[in-house]
């Protein structure tokens, strides 16, 4: 594949509104990220991905832009940006947006005038539709609880919206939205942003007449109507579009998030000869099969084994992969695989050694570099999240209040919305056994040795139950990593022959593995001095 300068980055994700408040309204903010550069650039991290910043009524917590071309005064103002991409220019980082332009706020001005002139040109830019027998004009399922149609008051007409009713989608078959849309996209590029995250993206080509969804496919995949909108037969020609109107223009990165997209349709979308958006974010790790969010169960690593092994062997080498494990939208991935407060730092560091040492590029979630686990919630009102307040609601006319509150606290947003622990973080940077010098460590390596880039994966014991081992190999470089994905010790397997203990999170490599162990080890033509099985690792934890 041919090298791109995004390869051997790391990326960071920052929800502004909880990461660091400088001037003590309760709200994180620009500033308070401009402080905060050092600290990354310190961690190893590279590109910065901002979760939206725009000026927006925050229903959705800014995935609801009320002005794209405006900063949110919450978080600062265009003089803040500007000073941030500056900044992190200042120090060799990058920074990229996040696009949201599936939908808007119903604040924007574009919906305002719709509404205000059904017959006029921005009507058009939505979907608005004649309700049928006094009904919605679809029986499609939002993602944020009841129907995705909402009526106009005074009007026969509904508008779709697949999330809060105050996120219309975007009618991207309108030639003028487009051309709006990649001349804002340019507006930042111009502006000196590298690239893109590109909400739901995979949702903005819907299929024509937006027909009734078959409601046993809405079953299979939880929502009613899916099909006509998840993967839109115009979803290519539009990302295209896209790129060659805007994304070329600078070289910019783009990172797509589409839920639901399997392996297959993800290399269609990311084959570097497709010419449509760099990287995706897949999301089907996240659970295991079976299983939703909102279910409260144990996370069983072996899945995430098996998950990575078909990515790793079967997305091609046309296609490189996102790392991740959380993001705003999910509860900490500790929390989901183990929560007994014994296993949090070795599960955390063993995240990492995956995270680091896959191919693709990773990206941290803030806070998951100190081993943040969850919120500990017990009651509705103090989770503010609009998805989660109303599926409450729904829930509660379903199967009661009580287990309404379990389902809604195993999977709440909320759990990765709190306030970045900034006093951990001095905890951690003064404790060389810390989660926090772990990454930091795995991302020095990862920098050091192109191996741990651009070298090709190989699994081995597959077979083995509670066990991921894998290879990666380029020209004379091979390393060698081996997970216990259990909380129980386990016999270790043989250490293939000539590799030396880089890094663990246990200082003793022992003839068991430890729970949750996890050790990168490197090849040396003069094996011999590192021993047989029980080497200390000389990097420590
Ligand atoms: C994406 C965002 C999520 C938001 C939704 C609607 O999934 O990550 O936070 O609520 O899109 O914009």
């Amino acid at each position: 594949m041919m090298k791109k300068w995004w390869h051997d980055k790391v990326a960071y994700q920052i929800y502004p509104k909880s990461f660091l408040d400088s001037n003590e309204d309760g709200i994180g903010d620009l500033r308070g990220i401009i402080g905060k550069l050092d600290y990354l650039k310190e961690l190893g991290v590279d590109i910065i991905w901002l979760s939206p910043v725009y000026q927006s009524p925050f229903v959705d917590q800014g995935y609801d832009i009320s002005d794209y071309y405006a900063i949110a005064p919450e978080f600062g103002t265009m003089e803040d940006f500007d000073e941030l991409l500056a900044e992190a220019k200042k120090r060799g980082m990058y920074i990229i947006m996040d696009l949201v332009i599936n939908h808007c706020s119903d604040k924007h001005e574009w919906f305002q005038k719709a509404l205000a002139d059904p017959e006029g040109k921005y009507a058009d830019y939505f979907y608005f539709r004649k309700g049928k027998d006094g009904k919605a004009p679809s029986n499609y399922r939002s993602y944020f609880g009841g129907s995705t149609w909402e009526p106009v008051p005074g009007t026969d007409q509904y508008y779709l919206h697949m999330f809060a009713k105050e996120q219309p989608d975007l009618n991207w078959e309108n030639p003028e939205l487009k051309r709006e849309l990649f001349d804002m996209v340019n507006w930042w590029l111009e502006k000196g942003v590298d690239g893109f995250r590109l909400d739901v993206i995979n949702y903005i080509s819907k299929e024509e007449g937006l027909p009734y969804g078959n409601e046993s496919v809405g079953k299979m995949m939880g929502y009613v109507g899916i099909e006509h909108y998840f993967y839109g037969s115009h979803l290519h020609d539009y990302l295209r579009e896209l790129r060659c109107k805007a994304f070329d223009t600078t070289d910019a990165f783009s990172v797509g998030e589409t839920p639901g997209v399997g392996m297959q349709m993800a290399r269609l979308l990311t084959g570097e000869d497709r010419h449509e958006l760099d990287m995706i974010f897949s999301f089907d790790h996240l659970e295991t099969p079976g299983h939703t969010r909102f279910d409260d169960y144990r996370y069983d690593l072996n899945y995430l084994k098996q998950y990575y092994t078909e990515w790793m062997e079967g997305y091609g080498s046309g296609c490189w992969m996102s790392l991740f494990f959380e993001n705003h939208d999910n509860p900490r991935m500790i929390s989901k695989i183990n929560e007994d407060p014994e296993y949090r730092f070795a599960i955390g560091k063993l995240l990492g050694m995956i995270q680091f040492t896959l191919r693709g590029t990773p990206f941290i979630y803030q806070g998951q570099e100190l081993g943040a686990i969850n919120g500990s919630f017990t009651d509705i009102s103090q989770i503010q999240d609009v998805e989660s307040r109303n599926l409450y609601e729904e829930f509660c006319r379903t199967i009661g209040e009580e287990e309404a509150l379990r389902r809604i606290l195993a999977g709440t947003r909320d759990h990765a919305r709190l306030m970045m622990d900034w006093q951990e973080v001095c905890r951690q940077k003064n404790d060389r056994e810390s989660i926090y010098y772990f990454y930091k460590k795995l991302i020095a390596l990862r920098k050091k040795y192109p191996a741990l880039v651009y070298g090709e994966v190989r699994i081995v014991h597959k077979e083995k139950k509670n066990f991921f081992a894998w290879f990666r190999e380029l020209g004379n470089e091979a390393f060698y990593v081996e997970c216990n994905l259990s909380e129980k010790q386990r016999k270790r397997p043989p250490r293939p022959e000539g590799f030396c203990p880089l890094l663990s999170n246990y200082s003793r490599i022992g003839s068991r593995m430890q729970p949750y162990e996890a050790c990168l080890y490197r090849f040396k033509k003069e094996a011999a001095v590192c021993g047989e099985g029980s080497a200390k690792a000389p990097e420590g934890r």
